[in-house]
């Protein structure tokens, strides 16, 4: 087992374990797994046992958790993170053209990472923000009324 927390974020998991009744470590899977992925890019294995050796569990019950939930990454991703939202209103307001858009300006398909490893370009459902469509979330940023000139900024904007 090769990960472990920063000081930091270790500080931050014992922080939140108080939050929980009778400090159920257990019940802090999701955050712990949230700050390990910020700090390793990905839900590696050796994340998961070491996520799973301090909540006291099992490697494979994490694992059931990661691969439960699209926010969690079981490979290497990108830098960034572009999700672009695929859901009807998002659909009905072009979002086929931006992920077009976006495909050949970064040279890579959906579901896939760039070359350079500095962008996974993913397809995702409604980001609740329909209202604004066609809709792409920039790691936890949100970008909306999207058109090809707006992502160019954006992307282009990206260090
Ligand atoms: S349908 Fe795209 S944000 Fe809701």
């Amino acid at each position: 087992m090769s990960f472990e927390y920063t000081p930091e974020n270790l500080a931050t998991f014992e922080e939140l374990v108080t939050h929980y009744p009778d400090h159920y470590r257990r019940a802090v899977t999701l955050p712990a797994l949230h700050l390990a992925q910020r700090q390793n890019g990905w839900c590696s294995p050796d994340v998961m046992e070491y996520i799973a050796a301090l909540v006291g569990t099992s490697p494979a019950q994490v694992r059931d958790v990661v691969t439960f939930y699209p926010m969690f990454f079981e490979e290497p991703v990108g830098k960034y993170i572009v999700r672009v939202c695929h859901t009807l209103p998002c659909d009905l307001c072009g979002c086929a053209k931006i992920k077009d858009h976006l495909t050949e300006k970064l040279g890579v398909g959906m579901e896939a990472t760039t070359e350079d490893g500095k962008i996974t370009l993913l397809s995702t459902e409604c980001l609740a923000a329909c209202d604004q469509a066609p809709v792409m979330m920039i790691d936890d940023d949100l970008h909306g009324l999207l058109t090809p000139e707006k992502v160019d900024e954006l992307i282009d904007g990206l260090e």
